[in-house]
């Protein structure tokens, strides 16, 4: 599977980070991550969406408008991809505010002040929440069955042919509440597709990223330089996958890195 990050600044007070891993090949990935960040710089450019943003503290219209413009425009039949939108701004007051949009398992999570927050839903066939959404449509999945037409994914974007064979397969992205990171908070954001989860624990990432904070204490820490760290360990722990690594840490922008 393929995997593609990407970033986004609009008018310095926006920033978009996502990572969409790719599945049948990578050519919805690739597509999709190029679109959907073309579409939240639209839907943020029509008059009076940045301030309705930032008087509700809220971009969860926003997010969801632009992966419907993105499924919408993606006419890939045998090829989908997962989707995971982290939308960061500033508010008047320099105040940070994070949410995360997301469709499939490329999960994202923040730890604010050492405590962590889960940013995303995991949209496996195995899933709990899944099983009980496809149950509620009237055909419930056995007990066991882990797959639908060969795939472990029921959210994604694309996988068009899919999702008109299978009523079951959805394009609702799960959209986050919104975190706010005053200015004295310390906080981080890990973005990484299935490969990363798939070996590492939420609870063991966030340690990793702390522990290579506390010994390069004093140091100038790069977010390349922490993303590598905590993909070695998954090298180190043998994942199978290939996989993409969003590191942010919020100090760090704060200061203008
Ligand atoms: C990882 O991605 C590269 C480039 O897209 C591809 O050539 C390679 O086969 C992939 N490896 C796996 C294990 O999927
Ligand atoms: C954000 O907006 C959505 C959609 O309008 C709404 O459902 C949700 O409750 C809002 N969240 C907050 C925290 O206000």
């Amino acid at each position: 599977s393929a995997a593609t990050s990407i970033l986004l600044l609009v008018l310095n007070r926006f920033g978009l980070f996502a990572i969409f891993d790719g599945h049948g090949g990578d050519g919805a990935a690739k597509a999709a991550s190029r679109i959907l960040p073309e579409n939240v710089a639209k839907i943020l450019s029509q008059k009076g969406t940045i301030e309705r943003v930032l008087t509700c503290s809220n971009a969860s219209d926003v997010l969801k408008c632009a992966f419907d413009l993105t499924e919408a425009a993606l006419n890939h039949q045998y090829e989908g991809c997962t989707a995971t939108v982290l939308l960061i701004w500033f508010d008047q007051n320099k105040d940070c505010f994070a949410q995360c949009a997301n469709l499939g398992d490329s999960a994202c999570i923040m730890n604010v002040e050492g405590k962590p927050i889960a940013m995303t839903e995991d949209h496996r066939v195995v899933s709990t929440t899944e099983r009980a959404r496809i149950a509620k449509l009237g055909n419930p999945l056995k007990d066991g069955e882990s797959r639908i037409c060969g795939l472990n994914l029921c959210r994604m974007l694309g996988d068009k042919f899919l999702k008109e064979q299978d009523p079951r397969f959805s394009k609702e992205p799960y959209v986050s509440p919104v975190v706010q990171i005053s200015k004295s908070c310390s906080a981080f954001a890990l973005i990484a597709s299935d490969g990363l989860w798939d070996v590492i624990t939420a609870k063991k990432a966030a340690q990793l990223v702390l522990d290579y904070k506390e010994r390069n204490m004093g140091q100038e820490i790069s977010a390349d330089g922490v993303a590598d760290h905590v993909l070695s360990e998954a090298r180190n722990l043998r994942t199978k996958d290939n996989t993409s690594v969003i590191f942010l840490d919020f100090d760090a922008m704060r200061m203008g890195r």
